[in-house]
């Protein structure tokens, strides 16, 4: 079975239990700054999981882009994945435990499915603890499916309880379910430490919310959310020790070994190829993404350059000296260019910015190269001072694996001692950074976001009157404290400009107009013109929300009810983020 089967058999199957398909949502959360990347399907469902409806319905099916930086030094082992595909089943406020679990298992193991082998299978459920009950229920639901007791482990919260996705939000206990994929014989008992039993698909039953203080309190409604991981489960379902074995990344494989010019890879430079393959996959879908990330030293753009990067570095070490990443990515657009659409349509901005970006680099290199020259000529001893070190990654952007290669060559060492500390000092001062700016967002649905939120709406609508219809979203980004909004514009705005468009958000405000939601489909939204700019990622009904006559947008909301509930509207700065695109942060009085 193929990756691409798989994704239809699970879509299929969830169709036959009344769920509604939706497409991937971006890559780059909508209005939420908690975090950088879409890490699991529920990221862009928390809205209907904290209780709003959900155009479509009780019962959701889909497949979810998804980045993870979390594992990223442990990409190059046969499982882990910075870029992977998440299935899920979704139920919001409808089915729960029980019906969740009989169909994980019928998916599994029913010879129209997946077939899988039951006494294969393992599982884990929540032990319980101070916030949430042990899960008996759970436990009893597999027994009563013939999986045997010794085949169940109740594990505690770091390993049996998912979410909130960000520091606030829905979250509850799960169920793991596990795959013996080995070919030694299956043991009779379940041990989670042994990792030849695989983790392939988790039901999690999100009941609660965590809320700002770390308390535990019960949702409105219970939900469930399932992901199985496509790259994993596809590797199992073909009998294959490794994700990078399976038909989504043999093609890339081939073309890095053939620009390596390598036939039999060492263990070393498989390592290397598979971080190549890994992170320009990872980074061509961030490029692809409908909200057009370019490398960059800060959030999303500072990922992507590290992703590039670190493939022109490994690339190096298999002898591939001049610009590759353009061609690996022709490798791997075919592969998921019906899936995703977005990478075909945007793919000569893909390999523009990768080899852009090659190019900026290895000037990086040559100029590193040319400093660790000049500073071990005037060292007295084998030994390169940690500072130094350091001040070539700071200031030169020379990364230290580079920095240790060159030393190995020449036959120096570095004091890496002194480097950690050095390393560690600037680390501390930019998380403190990070931190700061995403204490919370959108995810807490806390009212001044909502209030800026719909501010927002008034203020792309505000643009486009007075800049004209050129003026689309191009991302917005909210806490608390403030909005950001980007949008295609090829100006710099005047000062009039500023002043006009504000005086027309706060003219609506004035107004108080009340805020209206609708649901339709989206070619009924486009004719009403709702404005949307996102189109391969929304569903066969979407809501739509309007103030009065002067704004209408395509939106997951939250929104408040009335525009006099959000005080005074001020642009504090106006700025250009890149070509042809300019920045608005505005905040409320
Ligand atoms: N959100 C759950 C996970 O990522 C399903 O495992």
């Amino acid at each position: 079975m193929k990756a691409i089967d798989l994704r239809q058999k699970y879509l299929k199957f969830f169709q036959t239990k009344n769920h509604k398909v939706i497409p991937s949502a971006s890559l780059i959360p909508e209005n939420d700054p908690t975090v950088l990347f879409t890490t699991a399907g529920m990221h862009p469902l928390v809205p209907f999981l904290l209780g709003q409806k959900h155009p479509l319905g009780k019962r959701i099916v889909d497949v979810q882009k998804c980045i993870r930086t979390g594992d990223i030094d442990e990409v190059g082992d046969n499982s882990h994945l910075t870029f992977f595909e998440m299935l899920g089943n979704w139920s919001l406020g409808d089915y729960f435990k029980e019906e969740a679990i009989n169909w994980s298992y019928e998916f599994l193991t029913d010879k129209k499915w997946l077939n899988l082998d039951p006494e294969r299978l393992a599982i884990s459920v929540f032990k319980g603890d101070k916030d949430a009950p042990k899960d008996e229920f759970s436990f009893n639901t597999w027994l009563s499916l013939g999986i045997k007791k010794e085949r169940i482990a109740f594990l505690p919260k770091k390993d049996n309880w998912w979410g909130p996705a960000g520091a606030t939000g829905p979250c509850g206990p799960d169920t793991e379910m596990f795959y013996w994929a080995s070919n030694e014989k299956v043991p009779k008992v379940f041990d989670p430490e042994d990792n030849r039993w695989f983790e392939i698909w988790n039901n999690v039953f999100m009941e609660y919310n965590k809320n700002k203080e770390g308390k535990y309190e019960l949702l409105k409604q219970k939900n469930v959310d399932t992901g199985m991981g496509v790259e994993r489960t596809t590797a199992i379902l073909q009998g294959k020790d490794s994700v990078f074995d399976t038909e989504v990344f043999l093609p890339i494989i081939t073309k890095i070994k053939e620009m390596a010019e390598i036939e039999k890879e060492t263990k070393e430079q498989l390592r290397s190829i598979r971080i190549i393959a890994d992170h320009l996959r990872a980074a061509s879908f961030i490029l692809g993404d409908e909200k057009r990330i370019t490398p960059s030293n800060v959030e999303q753009g500072y990922v992507l350059r590290r992703l590039i990067r670190k493939s022109i570095r490994h690339g190096r070490l298999l002898g591939i000296n001049n610009n590759f990443t353009m061609e690996i990515a022709k490798s791997i657009i075919p592969i998921y260019k019906n899936q995703y659409e977005e990478l075909g349509k945007y793919k000569s901005f893909i390999f523009e910015e990768l080899d852009k970006e090659e190019e900026k680099f290895r000037k990086t290199i040559d100029k590193g190269t040319r400093r660790f020259e000049s500073i071990i000529s005037n060292l007295k001893s084998k030994t390169i001072p940690g500072e130094e070190a350091f001040h070539l990654y700071d200031t030169y952007g020379f990364p230290i694996e580079l920095t240790k290669e060159l030393a190995n060559e020449k036959g120096f060492k570095i004091d890496e001692k002194t480097f950690e500390i050095e390393f560690k000092k600037h680390q501390e001062k930019s998380r403190l950074g990070t931190e700061k700016k995403f204490a919370s967002g959108l995810a807490d649905h806390s009212i001044n976001t909502t209030k800026l939120h719909t501010a927002t709406h008034l203020l792309h609508q505000a643009l486009r009157n007075v800049l004209g219809d050129k003026v689309q979203q191009k991302g917005s980004n909210i806490t608390p404290e403030r909005l950001r909004f980007d949008f295609s514009y090829d100006n710099k705005m005047t000062d009039e400009q500023i002043k006009k468009v504000e005086s027309i958000v706060n003219e609506q405000i004035k107004k108080s107009i009340e805020v209206k939601r609708e649901e339709m489909s989206p070619s009924e939204a486009k004719t009403k013109g709702a404005l949307g700019f996102f189109e391969s990622k929304y569903g066969d009904k979407v809501s739509v929300y309007s103030v009065g006559n002067f704004s209408k947008e395509i939106c997951t909301g939250p929104h408040v009810n009335n525009t006099k509930e959000i005080g005074k509207f001020k642009i504090v700065k106006e700025e250009a983020v890149a070509a042809g695109i300019r920045r608005i942060r505005a905040i409320i009085e």
